[in-house]
């Protein structure tokens, strides 16, 4: 997978700008605020059809717009693809593949693969569960267009439980089985896929973190459901839902809200069998990141075949030397666009560093390089 170029129209802080990617390690670099990580957040929305830093889509749109256009050409098996993203401020998205109109703009999920890395995924062990869910969510939506369908009709049935546990309305309330088949349904769907993304990447991320760490100590990812402690089956999890949400009415009805459920989830990650959360150092907890990060690659790979582009978001800064030579020497194949405000450190392996000013590409020949 390589992106060649992305055209961007009224996104963000930009105007309209055209940039073409190398095929290797790409710098993109500039001052703080010039709309570096605007561009990155522009082709990792290509890939997951969500932006990264908002759920709201209009605030990508450049303050005055009535819309926003986000075009790619990258090269997958050999051929050339062009995607073209159109955001509303008032309407949802739409698609286009290659000229031609996507119904659904679910099916453009994963078309074209990436994997993103910024300094927020730090807490993803550090952070609270609902941070780590995303980061998860973000991982599994970016793979499979069912795991994002399942996870939108998961959350319009919990906020349309949690309105009727609001009302103290017999007829309404009798409604609450219709909502709790829901749940259970996409529920038992978002659990099992996310029990068996996790079990892939702890197998992948433990072999990566031996190599950044010379071995020091294990690292493992678990699965924290509320539901269970065991694995289940698909048809398990649907029954446990059931059964927890039958279990918890009581409590629901008092506290207006569901108790229990998939969106109560979270992952650990452990070191040496203890929580890396409540006792690794600064280090151990970059070289966990890394090792999740790296690990997504490799199994995105793996489960389509393709090798995904590495999008590194301002995260060599936040690396030692050892660990960005880790990233960047070991997906060697992997195109990697990174941005970085400082990219004398990056000259080595980069010759060709696109400079971002004010969200516009600024000519090389004016910039003394
Ligand atoms: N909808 C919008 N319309 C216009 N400008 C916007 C919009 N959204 C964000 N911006 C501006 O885009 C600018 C660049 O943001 P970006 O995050 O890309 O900076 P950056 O180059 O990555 O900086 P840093 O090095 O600090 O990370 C910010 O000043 C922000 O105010
Ligand atoms: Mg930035």
């Amino acid at each position: 997978m390589k992106l060649k170029q992305i055209r961007l129209t009224s996104y963000r802080n930009i105007r309209n700008m055209e940039l073409n990617f190398v095929p290797g390690v790409q710098v993109i670099t500039g001052e703080n605020a010039q709309g570096k990580t605007n561009i990155l957040e522009a082709v990792f929305l290509t890939s997951t059809m969500r932006a990264f830093r908002t759920g709201k889509e209009n605030m990508l749109i450049r303050y005055g717009e009535q819309s926003a256009v986000i075009e790619t050409v990258f090269e997958k098996s050999g051929r050339e693809q062009t995607l073209r993203i159109e955001l509303f401020d008032k309407e949802s998205k739409k698609v286009w593949l290659d000229g031609r109109r996507l119904q659904k703009t679910r099916d453009a999920i994963g078309l074209f693969q990436s994997v993103l890395f910024t300094p927020d995924h730090l807490m993803m062990i550090k952070g609270a569960p609902g941070e780590r869910r995303e980061f998860l969510d973000m991982t599994l939506c970016a793979q499979s267009p069912s795991y994002t369908e399942d996870l939108l009709q998961y959350s319009k049935a919990l906020k349309n439980r949690n309105r009727l546990l609001k009302f103290e309305d017999e007829a309404l309330l009798a409604t609450l089985p219709v909502w709790d088949e829901l749940l259970a349904k996409y529920g038992s769907r978002i659990a099992f896929a996310r029990q068996q993304y996790i079990e892939q990447l702890t197998e992948v991320a433990a072999k990566e973190y031996a190599a950044i760490s010379s071995d020091r100590e294990k690292m493992k990812i678990v699965y924290v459901s509320p539901l269970t402690k065991e694995n289940l089956t698909k048809e398990q999890y649907y029954t446990a839902i059931l059964q927890a949400l039958e279990k918890n009415k009581e409590s629901d009805l008092e506290n207006q809200s569901t108790g229990v459920g998939v969106h109560k989830d979270d992952f650990l990650t452990l070191l040496a069998g203890k929580s890396a959360k409540f006792y690794a150092s600064q280090g151990q907890i970059r070289s966990c990141v890394l090792a999740i990060k790296m690990a997504e690659a490799a199994l995105l790979e793996k489960n389509s075949g393709h090798k995904p582009v590495i999008l590194l978001d301002d995260i060599l800064s936040e690396l030692d030397p050892g660990r960005q030579e880790y990233i960047l020497n070991n997906t060697p194949e992997n195109q990697c666009i990174v941005t970085a405000c400082e990219p004398d450190k990056l000259k080595e392996i980069c010759a060709d560093c696109i400079w971002i000013e004010g969200g516009e590409k600024k000519d090389v020949s004016s910039s003394g390089r």
